[in-house]
């Protein structure tokens, strides 16, 4: 596979990883650590890896990035939807980050982590009248994504006092980033009030203007693809349009202004580019009106702040060749990596590889195929990627997969999920390791697949 799909054109994906950082170090303590101690290995053939210390410090560069440009109160609701685990909200809440939620199961997980309903957000495109009942009555924030979700908000808020914030979201229809299914500010997307539709920029507006509790307008133009810049003019559209509507209804109605996430992950190497911080600079000079401390801010980034904090660690169970081509054939396929395998011109991932005692290898390249367990042809994690050549019991670590990756168990072939471990240093420089989530057992498999009570109700037709 070639990457050249892919945004940084010219970047040797080949190379084996970046070496010297705090990060690439910390993960190859984590890695020798985790076979050493048994955490992975024969029986245990794929695990993923959490770096809590990255993920604190990441945490902290956020705030730190905003509170640098803006004195006006700035909630960061991590999109829970990157890495629905509770441990993680609950580290991330311990750190001063809330949770943006797209969905029942998600708003149960941030309230199970303890995450405080002035700390939450709902943006979900197809809430029910059950979900956006609850939300108020929680007092947890919401925002309507279309004329008749607010319909619906209209009927709950005559009906019953709620704590929530209420907003509307916007597409500024400013166009897609390098991933078409990422991009939501296009033209035709599927979320939001599309603002530029004719009539509807003049519907928002009386839509404030009859409803004096609609106080937030949200936008969020997309996620991996989109470049700082597309970002910020779908920010300074809604900042115009909240100008435009204070304007009109006389007074600071919105008082709060929702600019998403979709920060883009660097997957080329261990670096953080772009940064937070980047992009509250590029706000401060393209939208400087939003950051003078009129506007309270929410932001929902999910894979900036995860992604790189995170490894699937899988073992070499064969390693064979075909057609001239050497196979590792491991344990880290689709069911992890659904959208690389998928979509791997627009998703490619890192690969590191590690000998059987979770030492680095380095050394005699080889072009190989990295191969999932799963029984298609396509289950590819790389394809004639350069790499020291893997052999049997060799581990392969997956880089840059604490988000999205984790979240999305794919259950083809009724491949467990595996467990996920987080872990840190202790003084004397001691891995340690804590249970994120256990791996799933096979009678959960069963139990899920309908193996309980339900076994015969076919029969019984
Ligand atoms: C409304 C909303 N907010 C935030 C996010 C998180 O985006 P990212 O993980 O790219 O930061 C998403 C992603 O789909 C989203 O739909």
């Amino acid at each position: 596979m070639t990457f050249t799909g892919f945004t940084d054109s010219g970047t040797d994906y080949s190379r084996k990883d970046d070496r010297g950082t705090e990060r690439t170090a910390r993960r190859e303590r984590a890695v020798a650590a985790a076979v050493a101690q048994g955490l992975v290995g024969p029986d245990v053939p794929i695990i993923g890896l959490l770096d809590v210390a990255g993920i604190r410090a990441g945490a902290e560069a956020l705030r730190a990035a905003f509170a640098a440009v803006t004195d006006a109160p700035v909630l960061h609701a991590f999109a829970v939807k990157a890495a629905p685990l509770v441990p993680v909200l609950r580290l991330l809440h311990e750190a001063g980050i809330g949770a943006e939620v797209a969905s029942p199961g998600e708003l149960a997980l941030a309230r199970a982590a303890g995450v405080h309903a002035a700390h939450t957000v709902l943006d979900s495109p197809a809430k029910t009248p059950a979900e956006l009942r609850e939300a108020l009555a929680l007092g947890i924030a919401v925002n309507a994504d279309n004329p008749q979700e607010l319909a619906r908000i209209d009927a709950l808020v005559s009906s019953a006092p709620t704590r929530s914030p209420l907003g509307l979201r916007v597409n500024a229809q400013i166009g897609g980033g390098s991933i078409e299914a990422l991009s939501t500010a296009t033209a035709t997307s599927k979320f939001g009030v599309a603002l530029r539709d004719e009539g509807a920029r003049q519907w928002v507006i009386d839509a404030y203007l009859a409803r004096p509790w609609l106080t937030r307008l949200h936008t969020h133009s997309g996620s991996q693809g989109v470049p700082l810049e597309l970002m910020a003019q779908g920010v300074r559209a809604v900042y115009e349009l909240a100008e435009e509507i204070n304007e009109a209804v006389g007074r600071q109605q919105i008082d709060t202004i929702d600019i998403g996430g979709g920060l883009p992950v660097n997957f080329a190497s261990d670096a953080d580019d772009p940064t937070h911080e980047a992009y509250a600079r590029v706000l401060k000079e393209q939208v400087p009106g939003l950051l003078d401390g009129r506007y309270g801010l929410v932001t929902e980034f999910g894979r900036s702040l995860l992604a790189k904090h995170g490894t699937v660690l899988a073992r070499v169970e064969y390693a064979k060749s075909s057609g001239g081509r050497p196979i590792a054939v491991t344990h880290a396929g689709v069911q992890v990596a659904t959208r690389t395998v998928y979509a791997p011109a627009a998703w490619p991932l890192r690969i590191a590889a590690f000998d059987a005692k979770g030492l680095p290898k380095s050394g005699g390249e080889l072009a190989q195929d990295v191969a999932g367990p799963a029984c298609f042809a396509g289950d590819l994690l790389a394809e004639n990627r350069t790499l020291p050549p893997l052999a049997q019991g060799d581990y392969v670590a997956v880089l840059d997969t604490g988000a999205y990756y984790f979240a999305h168990h794919y259950a083809y072939n009724s491949l467990a999920r595996p467990a996920v471990h987080g872990f840190a240093e202790g003084a004397d420089g001691s891995v340690g390791f804590a249970t994120v989530r256990r791996s799933q057992t096979l009678e959960e498999i069963v139990a899920e697949a309908g193996g309980g009570a339900e076994r015969d109700a076919l029969g019984r037709l």
